[in-house]
């Protein structure tokens, strides 16, 4: 009560501070005065986890507050075992306490041991700068997989002779279940039922690992779906990435295999624990056939009705074998499912020949599609995929490869209408063939199942020259469509692999569109786990497509994917974890190299899929160097001063050299002079500082005049030309370049119809190497963020405490806009033109400060500049107190503000 009359009594304050024009947002009437709720509250970067198999797990929330300029001066975290606990402010497994310290991300656990397969309930309340106490955050949960090795004690199993590929176990329980949890794995992919229901929503389970050297897992609470009495668990089982043969290589295993451990906890004490063992039984189902790129077939006539369910008959089951099956890691799955996400209805139906009917989703996409059916028993409707149509409108799959690519569904016949879907493959496509079908479909006889790892979004680019949202639709298709359990090169032909050349060029622009930290972390892991004796990485992880020595362009992910987590996340965890094998790696290049210097290329790629040719010396040369300065960043951050010290001196002696063997000082070219070798050259700002602006003059003009205004690089090098003219003063260059809409461009796939990303910027359809939906082009969406909109951060800041909102207003554009939700909060960018200036609407999380340049064109004199209506420069100097504005300076292209958090709204006229 008393509390109520204090915050009507702030709010007023508030509110008749605004009145008098002191210009603070209202988020709404009912937003109290002072610090609020901290909110998205994350566990190991995920909202409520089941399976936190980590002993110290980290937890981040966000700041909210009602006022500017303001941060966190102390936080406190409580756990509790039971969520009534921490509803009366007790935290029984850990209490904090008033910790005084300003991070709000990355905060490790610190209370009493974890015990496996538990839920913790927490909740936190912070300080803010005058001390003044948050309230507590609503409550968050997570729960705990198992976390000690010795605590499985289930058998890897599989169907035997009798070639099963279903699973079932009978039980009964004596007494109602308090609490239960089932973890499954499986080398292939599973789907799982407890007593008729579907458990989860994951599909394509687990996401692929090195399954010989570790095995993905998930936790379900299965509590709900148990009962006293009879039950029963069943298992769907498919080979999946674990029998998959991959460019004629050995698959992992011949057949696959599932380990399923179910720990129930009943009313009064009694514990029971059903494991995955030779009393399991099996059968093969209806799935006759599947694989990743070969598609399925479902004989709906082998459906074995009431098999998931308990006192079914088990005619014709017989027991499963105990098979070695995996002796690797058992690690909890982490991150984000694969899941149908969505559902797409097809644009048109057409029949280029009698009983061939083709439909169009409109959208290149992944997954497959689900079909309506009702005819005779036995009828085969076979669905195939495409990307392509010939001009006779029959589908084109020459650039799909090998990949068979089709469902088959073969109808029960017991009258009425039947519905399929496939479950253990996926597809990349935008065409759907059916053929065999009973009668005339419709429309409606098909749907689109959109199925990628389910991240969030957390950014939004939008811009007033549409090229550019229509280019940054296509990205995120491409990007999300290219997210299966790991990031992939492609989704249709008979590869879909973890290229990690494709996966660091493009990692920057997923974390600004997507929430990738959970993902991210699994695949270094991965990559740790790749990573051979002498510290080499493969180019595809999990290993399986490429090889080693792969190019430099490829392996440098590890560092490089590690670098960014710190960066967007501040995570300097995953650098401790993998600092012994990131060291390795450059010690492995070091031994390659020498007079520090690489003369022997690895690998073969280079600026893949380049139009004018870059040497590769130059491109090893480059990422080696690359490599060593981030490794010193890392081994800064870590404090390890000594390695930090040593690695910035390896990296001073190559770039020394680097310079002497690349640099031709008679005409400021790097190498052979492409775009890409200069691009990069200033990437890393290489050029003698009395040269740089030559070298940007020969970049401009090899863009402007020798190619009018077009790209000539690989998918690497363009990753580095956009940045590189933008730092050397050429945004409206880079932006034409992103605008333009003749060969090569991303506009001209655009005007071509590309709705994903190609593989090449040359249109072809036959069949060579040209898939329609490949990410690694991608990269410019992080360009449209960072520069376009200014979401920036300044030089050392990690996880978004430190930003530089700069935007570049381009020529062509009339306004630009750019949100992230970050880990520390929403941060916005959002100019537009006005006839006498600019606007400028900036939005920098609580517990973070922000340098600003509101963009000043050339032209313009007599500037002022006011915030929320308030003037903050005038007569070529900063005007005092804004609030939460702490000073101000003029620079080169703009005048800069350095501030607090807040919302700001600047407006810039002139004369
Ligand atoms: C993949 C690329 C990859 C390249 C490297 C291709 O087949 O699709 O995206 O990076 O090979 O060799």
């Amino acid at each position: 009560m008393k509390g109520g009359t204090k915050q009507r009594y702030a709010f007023m304050q508030v509110a008749l501070l605004a009145a008098a024009g002191w210009g603070w947002s209202l988020l709404g009437a009912e937003t109290p005065a002072g610090p609020g709720a901290p909110d998205t509250l994350r566990c190991e970067y995920l909202r409520d986890p089941l399976g936190v198999d980590t002993p110290e797990p980290r937890f981040a929330w966000v700041l909210e507050h009602s006022q500017r300029a303001e941060k966190q001066t102390a936080y406190q975290v409580l756990v509790a075992t039971r969520a009534e606990l921490l509803d009366q402010n007790r935290g029984d497994q850990w209490d904090s306490g008033k910790v005084s310290s300003d991070d709000s991300t990355q905060v490790a656990y610190a209370g009493k041991a974890l015990e496996s397969g538990k839920d913790y309930f927490w909740k936190v309340r912070y300080w803010d700068k005058e001390d003044r106490p948050s309230e507590y955050s609503k409550r968050a949960r997570f729960g705990t997989a198992l976390l000690a090795p010795s605590e499985w004690k289930a058998s890897w199993i599989n169907g035997g002779a009798a070639k099963g590929n279903e699973f079932r176990k009978e039980f009964t329980l004596q007494g109602s279940v308090a609490h239960a949890r089932l973890y499954i794995a499986a080398l292939g992919y599973y789907e799982l039922r407890v007593n008729g229901h579907r458990i989860g929503h994951k599909v394509l389970d687990p996401a692929w690992t090195t399954y010989p050297k570790r095995v993905l897992y998930s936790t379900y609470d299965v509590g709900p779906f148990l009962k006293e009495g009879a039950n029963a668990i069943a298992v769907m089982l498919a080979g999946g990435w674990a029998t998959q043969e991959v460019d004629g290589s050995q698959v992992y295993y011949k057949e696959p295999a599932l380990l399923v451990q179910m720990q129930a906890a009943l009313e009064g004490g009694k514990s029971v624990e059903i494991v995955s063992d030779a009393t399991w039984k099996t059968i093969g189902g209806p799935v006759a056939e599947s694989s990743v790129y070969g598609g399925e077939v479902y004989d709906a006539r082998k459906e074995t009705p009431g098999w998931d369910l308990a006192r079914f008959g088990e005619t014709g089951w017989v027991p499963a074998q105990v098979v070695d099956g995996s002796a690797g890691a058992r690690s909890s799955e982490m991150m984000p499912p694969i899941q149908a996400v969505d559902e797409i209805v097809p644009v048109r139906m057409t029949s280029p020949a009698p009983g061939v009917y083709v439909f169009d989703m409109g959208q290149n996409m992944s997954g497959w599609a689900r079909l309506r059916v009702e005819g005779p028993t036995g009828t085969r409707v076979t669905m195939r995929y495409s990307e392509l149509l010939y001009d006779n409108g029959m589908i084109n799959r020459e650039n799909i490869r090998g990949a068979k690519s089709r469902d088959i569904y073969v109808l029960r016949g017991e009258g009425g209408e039947e519905t399929y879907e496939a479950r253990f493959t996926y597809h990349g496509f935008r065409y759907v063939e059916l053929t065999g079908f009973p009668g005339t479909p419709s429309l409606d006889t098909i749907r689109g199942r959109v199925v990628h790892s389910a991240v969030d979004t957390v950014g939004s680019f939008t811009a007033s020259t549409q090229i550019l949202n229509d280019i940054q639709r296509v990205i995120r298709w491409s990007q999300l469509t290219n997210l299966m359990g790991l990031p992939t090169d492609c989704d249709q032909r008979d590869e879909r692999q973890g290229w990690m050349g494709d996966a660091q060029i493009t990692a920057e622009e997923a974390m600004m569109n997507f929430d990738m930290a959970a993902l991210y972390t699994n695949f270094i892991r991965n990559i740790a786990d790749a990573q051979r004796d002498d510290g080499a990485v493969p180019d595809t992880v999990p290993l399986k497509y490429g090889s080693y020595d792969a190019d430099l362009g490829w392996q440098t992910a590890y560092p490089l994917l590690v670098k960014y987590m710190w960066e967007q996340y501040g995570d300097k965890r995953i650098i401790e974890q993998n600092e012994a094998g990131l060291k390795k790696y450059v010690e492995y290049l070091r031994r390659n190299a020498k007079d520090d210097v690489f003369v022997a290329k690895l690998g073969h790629e280079g600026d893949w899929v380049e139009l004018e040719h870059t040497p590769h010396d130059y491109m090893s040369d480059f990422w080696y160097l690359y490599d060593v300065q981030v490794m010193a960043g890392l081994e800064k951050t870590l404090g390890h001063d000594a390695d930090a010290q040593m690695y910035a001196k390896l990296a001073q002696n190559i770039a020394e050299a680097f310079n002497r063997t690349y640099f031709h000082p008679d005409t400021a070219q790097y190498a052979n002079g492409t775009q890409a070798a200069n691009a990069m050259a200033l990437f890393l700002n290489l050029p003698p500082a009395d040269r740089r602006d030559e070298v940007a003059d020969n970049l401009g003009n090899n863009v402007l005049y020798a190619h009018d205004t077009h790209v000539t690089t690989g998918f690497i090098g363009v990753r580095f030309l956009m940045p590189a003219l933008t730092a050397t003063g050429r945004s409206d260059l880079a932006y034409d370049l992103a605008v333009q809409t003749t060969y090569p461009s991303w506009g001209y796939m655009i005007s071509r119809g590309a709705t994903t990303l190609w593989e090449l910027w040359q249109e072809k359809n036959g069949p060579s190497m040209n898939s329609q939906d490949h990410i690694m082009f991608g990269s410019v969406g992080a360009w449209f963020y960072q520069a376009l909109a200014g979401v920036n951060q300044s030089a050392d800041s990690a996880g978004y405490r430190q930003l530089r909102i700069q935007p570049q207003a381009a020529h062509g554009l009339r306004w630009a806009s750019g949100t992230v939700k970050t880990i520390r909060g929403k941060v916005e960018s959002t100019w537009a033109r006005t006839e006498d200036g600019i606007t400028l609407k900036v939005s920098i999380p609580v517990g973070s400060e922000g340098h600003v340049t509101v963009p000043r064109s050339e032209e313009l004199s007599g500037v002022t500049v006011e915030e929320s209506g308030r003037v903050v420069w005038e007569n070529g100097g900063y005007v005092a107190g804004d609030p939460g504005i702490r000073g101000a300076a003029r620079e080169d292209n703009g005048i800069g503000f350095n501030v607090g958090s807040g919302e700001y709204n600047f407006r810039l006229r002139g004369q």
